[in-house]
């Protein structure tokens, strides 16, 4: 399990995936046989996190591809995937690529094509993630130089956009990894993330497989660290940003940007450009929030003493529950949105100018 990618293809073409839904407690390799497998596995989770997302959908559609590669076919795998999960914006921009890139060929090229374009946009997320961990690092040594010969760098970060959420690096644990790589003295803050504790049971989990010192605290503890100068930067990742740069991400995030910036402490988001959605402007009305079962909030699932995995639930019989999945992060409390091609201000001027070709693409006037 150590090191391995949350989504790979092995030498005999199978797809593979870490079954995250057991993680931290077992690690299961599930094997992804066909459209439906795909589909199952993005809408209960087995896995999530928005880059890892577009690239499940995508070998979704190839996986569909082997079986009937006819027009009709290629359509019916889309819609079914599209249904999985509504907010992140990286499952429609990898249907879409895959569409792009399959249409135009001739039937009987488009299976061993559609494994290729999978196998491209995964990749693509590697070297991504990689150039935002370069930029991350930056504003790390810069902040660290702020500080006390010695001293370390605190890092806040909030659900899981590391590794196990893209094919490596992950967005916001890029810069993390790599500055403890580079030998800086770093420690992060992971929140808990309830109700599905992406970051107790996930991030702390890649973390520690690494050896990165950190500390898992609930959810909402981190107003009161910030405020004890115990925060230097936070760094979240997105579900889809939009045009005016407000950041959708997972329920929490907006209350962490309103304490840091209550608190001078800065706000950066990990933004690979596949998540930004240069159709929509205004975050909170238009983005379509997740609202998932209730179970994820009245149960906990976790291990015995003896080793066990159980689940029990938390809240009084039959009391009510409500479970958001995602909060918008309005563009003003955002200090910088780190990309694959720097760091950017979260306004549409910045976004545009950095991305011309994919605003463009959503039909946005670019001038240049
Ligand atoms: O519901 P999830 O676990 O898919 O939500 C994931 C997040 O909110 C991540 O922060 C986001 O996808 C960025 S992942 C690099």
């Amino acid at each position: 399990m150590r090191g391995r990618r949350p989504i790979l293809r092995t030498a005999e073409g199978a797809v593979e995936i870490i079954d995250q839904t057991e993680l931290p407690h077992r690690g299961v390799i599930a094997r992804l046989d066909g459209l439906e497998d795909a589909a199952e596995a993005i809408e209960t989770m087995r896995v999530r996190g928005a880059p890892l997302i577009g690239a499940t959908a995508a070998y979704g559609v190839a996986l569909a591809m082997r079986r009937e590669a006819s027009d009709a076919a290629l359509e019916a795998a889309c819609a079914r995937l599209i249904r999985t999960r509504p907010t992140a914006v990286n499952l429609a921009w990898a249907l879409d690529e895959m569409r792009a890139r399959l249409t135009a060929l001739p039937i009987e090229a488009r299976a061993e094509a559609a494994m290729r374009a999978a196998d491209a946009i995964a990749e693509d997320d590697v070297a991504i993630c990689s150039a935002i961990g370069d930029h991350g690092l930056s504003i790390f040594r810069e902040i660290l130089t702020r500080k006390p010969a010695g001293a370390t760098l605190n890092v806040l970060t909030h659900c899981n956009a590391g590794r196990l959420a893209c094919v490596e690096w992950g967005t916001a644990t890029a810069p993390i990894y790599k500055a403890f790589a580079a030998g800086l003295p770093i420690h992060v803050w992971v929140d808990e993330t309830r109700p599905r504790n992406q970051g107790a049971s996930l991030t702390s989990w890649e973390l520690g497989e690494r050896g990165v010192p950190h500390t898992v605290v609930p959810d909402n503890a981190g107003g009161h660290l910030m405020q004890h100068g115990l925060v230097d930067v936070v760094v979240v990742g997105t579900d889809r940003t939009t045009a005016r740069g407000d950041v959708c991400n997972k329920i929490g995030t907006y209350l962490k940007a309103l304490a840091a910036h209550d608190t001078g402490v800065p706000f950066y988001v990990a933004l690979p450009s596949p998540t930004i959605d240069f159709r929509l402007g205004d975050g909170v009305a238009e983005i379509p929030i997740e609202e998932r079962a209730g179970e994820e909030v009245s149960h906990m699932r976790g291990a015995t003493e003896d080793g066990r995995i159980e689940t029990v639930r938390i809240v009084p019989e039959g009391a009510r529950v409500a479970n958001y999945g995602f909060d918008v992060t309005p563009a003003r409390l955002i200090t910088g949105l780190i990309t694959e091609r720097g760091v950017v201000k979260a306004d549409r001027a910045s976004l545009v100018s950095a991305f011309p070709e994919a605003a463009r693409a959503a039909g946005l006037t670019v001038v240049g």
